[in-house]
């Protein structure tokens, strides 16, 4: 039998299993220059295999989207930018600067609904692993 004290109660606990994620490890934080550099980067390096949009790619996979976020549910943004750092360009691997590579991230992530902040997204590989996309 449902009584509003039930569903009350359900609502609390479905609200707390949507909560509960997005509290553990650190918050996702990048800059609006970090994206707006990202965005620049990947104009001139990465649009050509994945896409203006992101999603209608030739030669790369979406990276935003459901697609992209399935694919790296549960993972870091430390794991992403490792992955793009040694694996992005194809053509050109590692031949960007660790700075350039972070602007790139940050970029995906803005595409993906994540906030911009007022802090940068830092390089400290232990402290990225431990942030976790949100999906
Ligand atoms: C020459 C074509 C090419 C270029 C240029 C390129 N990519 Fe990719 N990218 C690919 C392909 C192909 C894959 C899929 C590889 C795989 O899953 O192992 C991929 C996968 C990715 C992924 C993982 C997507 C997923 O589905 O898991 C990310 C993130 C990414 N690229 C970012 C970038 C960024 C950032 C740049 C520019 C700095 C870039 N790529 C440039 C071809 C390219």
């Amino acid at each position: 039998m449902f009584n509003s004290l039930t569903m009350r109660r359900s609502a609390a606990a479905l609200l707390l299993a949507l909560l509960t994620p997005l509290a553990c490890g650190q918050d996702i934080a990048f800059t609006q220059t970090q994206a707006d550099a990202g965005k620049a980067l990947y104009k001139e390096t990465c649009q050509i295999c994945h896409g203006s949009t992101m999603v209608n790619g030739q030669f790369g996979t979406p990276l935003r989207g459901s697609f992209f976020q399935d694919k790296w549910k549960g993972k870091s943004v430390g794991e992403l930018l490792t992955f793009v750092y040694e694996k992005m360009p194809p053509d050109k691997l590692m031949s960007l600067t660790v700075a350039e590579y972070t602007g790139a991230v940050a970029y995906i992530l803005s595409r993906n609904d994540i906030a911009v902040s007022d802090t940068a997204m830092g390089t400290n590989k232990e402290a990225l692993n431990k942030t976790m996309l949100p999906w």
